[in-house]
């Protein structure tokens, strides 16, 4: 993984979405046809474990599976998918929940770095986004908007 990469890449993303959308962070979850692209990979890399209306694996995914691991969350305004910013959701989906949270930590959520481009990456968060309804996306723009 080249992280130098990454982070170029990261931050060239920042800085374009800083630039043009004013405090509402980097995803750009108000055009229409990054949301549309973003929603059909959505369904067809996030939606198998995420829900296909993005309501998450199961009704109980506060608590942990017989493995001991967490069960997918609901991406809708219902999970916490909202309280994180839009790099560490974008950290969370490229590098995957292991390498993010570290200390031996496991989870079954993947990194999607090997299979998604970074745009593919913010324009799936971006159709999550576009979904939520405008209290949550208010929320969210504090968090991620700088
Ligand atoms: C194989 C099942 C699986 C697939 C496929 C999957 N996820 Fe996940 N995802 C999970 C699990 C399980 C968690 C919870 C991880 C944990 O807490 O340990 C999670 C957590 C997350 C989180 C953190 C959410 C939060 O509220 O903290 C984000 C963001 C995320 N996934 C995005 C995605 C995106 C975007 C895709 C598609 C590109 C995707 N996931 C595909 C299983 C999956």
């Amino acid at each position: 993984m080249a992280l130098r990469q990454l982070a170029l890449g990261v931050l060239a993303a920042f800085w374009a979405g800083a630039a043009g959308a004013q405090g509402k962070g980097f995803l750009p979850y108000e055009d229409s046809g990054a949301v549309a692209r973003g929603e059909t990979l959505y369904q067809e890399f996030c939606a198998s474990c995420h829900g296909v209306d993005l309501e998450g694996e199961t009704a109980n995914w506060r608590e942990r599976k017989d493995s001991g691991r967490m069960p997918a969350p609901p991406h809708d305004a219902s999970g916490h998918t909202w309280h994180h910013p839009d790099m560490v959701l974008f950290r969370l989906t490229k590098l995957g929940v292991e390498a993010v949270v570290g200390q031996g930590y496991e989870s079954d959520m993947p990194g999607f770095g090997d299979v998604l481009s970074d745009a593919q990456i913010i324009e799936i968060l971006a159709y999550i986004k576009s979904t939520w309804p405008d209290d949550v996306i208010g929320m969210h723009n504090a968090r991620s908007g700088s």
